[in-house]
């Protein structure tokens, strides 16, 4: 499952890590917060290196819905309902600043952006409420938006918070034009490199499937940071959604439209030579949390072609980001006190315009000079303390997921002989060790079903052809290599032990 926009031309792949060198920085993750991070730090002069695990952009900024807003669903409400309307204020002065900067850097090196509305809309009259709420909050964070009771589309709606002049883009051109610019200014850009620990000095040294590195200043711009030091994993959850990109005959809504309600919708267009197509997101669930991912996936076909009859999907994909538990995003030192491993996370599907304020946070950090709004990602400050209840209930969750996870896993039953039909994996017991079996392109394989991050049992996803990790939203090949997520091993495989 490829998104839309990694089928179309990517340049050639770097060459992974010549080991032994030191930067003043390294930094870990080429998605679109580690590459305008790199960027931000070579135009102040700052000797950096990037060391990406797969290709740039494989990840979450490849497989986003690239809208650009300052209206993102119900975002403003949850962070004034939780830290009051002057962090409000802060968040949307960072997004606005991402932004700006983000549009300008594509206007400047010609990638092409859509201005376009952003629409926060209810599928049921019963849920009005909440788009009142995203209002308020919004109008008294100083946005403009405004009250719209009829949208004029097929799909169902009831009431929506409109945002005008709003933006839509093909995150993966910006990152080749970013990763272009990099290069022009002898910035080294390793990929297919990952790191999978380190070790604190006079320098840092960054351990890597392809040797050693020294940085004075590490950047864990990887999603979810994957040195476990700050306990990051424990303050975010990992949310899973779906999208496809289908050929409609009916006229396309312009504007860009996310529900508030559930199951979550969230639709734009896309430009394409042979007409434009549209854009269906949603369905969204805990990582490695659900019966079946392809049932999640094909319900969104089956409500596109309930309100546009004639959609033929192209390309349909499926990825993950991280939501905060306290709400507002991360960038900053892992520890308290710390300023030269610094880590960005928490974007909870709002990345575009939050990765480029995170990397302004994380360049300022590091050159001394932080954006007056920086306390927007503060990784440390009493709102950890209001999340508690929230972080706790999340934990909980995430022990009993654990617990449960195992039990299953241990459970007497018969262990099936027969491999699993194609596409097909389940857990399998061999004495206590759990086993995860799968048949993906004809080939069974069977890696542990422990999870190397902290121990959780994978379930398997039928979607993907993946074995997902339910406590902290690791993801692995059939063959066990790493996907994405904390973990930086591979799940051992079952035979070789
Ligand atoms: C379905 C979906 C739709 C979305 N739609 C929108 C949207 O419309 N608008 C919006 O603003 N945001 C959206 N987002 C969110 C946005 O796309 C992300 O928040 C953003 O792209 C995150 O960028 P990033 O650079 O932090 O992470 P990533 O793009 O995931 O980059 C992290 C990189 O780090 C690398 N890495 C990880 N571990 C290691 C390691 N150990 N060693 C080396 N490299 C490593 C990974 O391979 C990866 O390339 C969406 C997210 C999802 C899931
Ligand atoms: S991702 Fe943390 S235990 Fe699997």
């Amino acid at each position: 499952m490829t998104s839309i926009w990694l089928h179309t031309f990517r340049p050639p792949v770097r060459p992974p890590l010549t080991p032994g060198h030191r930067y003043d920085v390294v930094v870990v993750g080429g998605g679109l917060t580690g590459l305008a991070t790199a960027l931000l730090l070579a135009e102040q002069g700052v000797e950096v290196a990037v060391l990406e695990a797969r290709r740039l952009g494989a990840v979450t900024t490849g497989h986003t819905t690239g809208k650009v807003s300052l209206l993102q669903g119900t975002r403003a409400s949850a962070i004034a309902r939780r830290h009051g309307i002057a962090a409000l204020r802060d968040y949307l002065a960072a997004n606005r600043a991402g932004q700006q900067w983000l549009l300008r850097y594509c206007t400047e090196h010609d990638v092409p952006v859509q201005r376009e509305a952003a629409v926060t809309y209810v599928q049921s009259v019963d849920d009005t409420e909440l788009v009142r709420a995203e209002l308020s909050a919004t109008r008294k964070a100083g946005l403009p938006t405004y009250f719209v009771d009829d949208l004029g589309v097929p799909f169902p709606n009831h009431g929506a918070v409109r945002l005008d002049d709003q933006a839509q883009l093909d995150a993966v051109a910006v990152i080749d034009t970013l990763a272009a610019d990099l290069d022009a200014r002898g910035v080294p850009i390793f990929e297919g490199t990952r790191v999978h620990g380190a070790r604190a000095g006079g320098d840092h040294v960054l351990h890597t499937d392809q040797g050693d590195v020294a940085a004075h200043t590490v950047v864990l711009a990887t999603g979810t940071p994957i040195l476990d030091r700050g306990g990051f994993f424990a303050r975010l959850s990992a949310q899973r959604s779906y999208a496809a990109a289908f050929r409609v005959s009916e006229p396309l809504p312009r504007g860009m439209y996310l529900s508030a309600d559930t199951p979550v919708r969230s639709l734009r267009y896309v430009p394409d030579e042979r007409g434009d197509l549209l854009l269906v997101g949603g369905n969204g669930h805990e990582v490695g949390r659900t019966r079946s991912a392809r049932a999640h996936a094909e319900e969104l076909t089956s409500w596109t072609r309930t309100w546009f009859p004639t959609a033929e999907p192209l390309y349909r994909w499926s990825a993950q980001d991280y939501r905060p538990t306290a709400q507002l995003p991360y960038a900053g030192p892992i520890r308290p006190g710390g300023h030269r491993v610094l880590v960005a996370t928490g974007y909870a599907k709002w990345g575009l315009a939050n990765a480029v304020a995170a990397a302004h946070v994380l360049a300022g950090d590091i050159v001394g000079e932080r954006p007056a709004w920086a306390s927007a990602f503060a990784t440390w400050n009493p709102r950890e303390l209001a999340a508690l209840p929230t972080l706790l209930r999340d934990n909980g969750a995430v022990g009993a997921r654990l617990s449960t996870g195992w039990a299953g896993a241990l459970a007497p039953r018969r262990t099936g002989s027969d491999p699993p039909p194609e596409g097909g994996g389940r857990i399998d017991r061999r004495g206590w060790s759990p086993t995860a079996v799968s048949t993906v392109d004809g080939h069974t394989r069977r890696i542990s079903a422990v999870c190397p991050h902290l121990g959780g049992i994978l379930t398997w996803n039928d979607a993907e052809h993946t074995w997902d990790c339910p406590l902290h939203g690791s993801r692995f090949a059939a063959d066990g290599t790493v996907l994405e997520g904390p973990a930086t091993r591979a799940a051992a495989d079952a035979d070789g032990d």
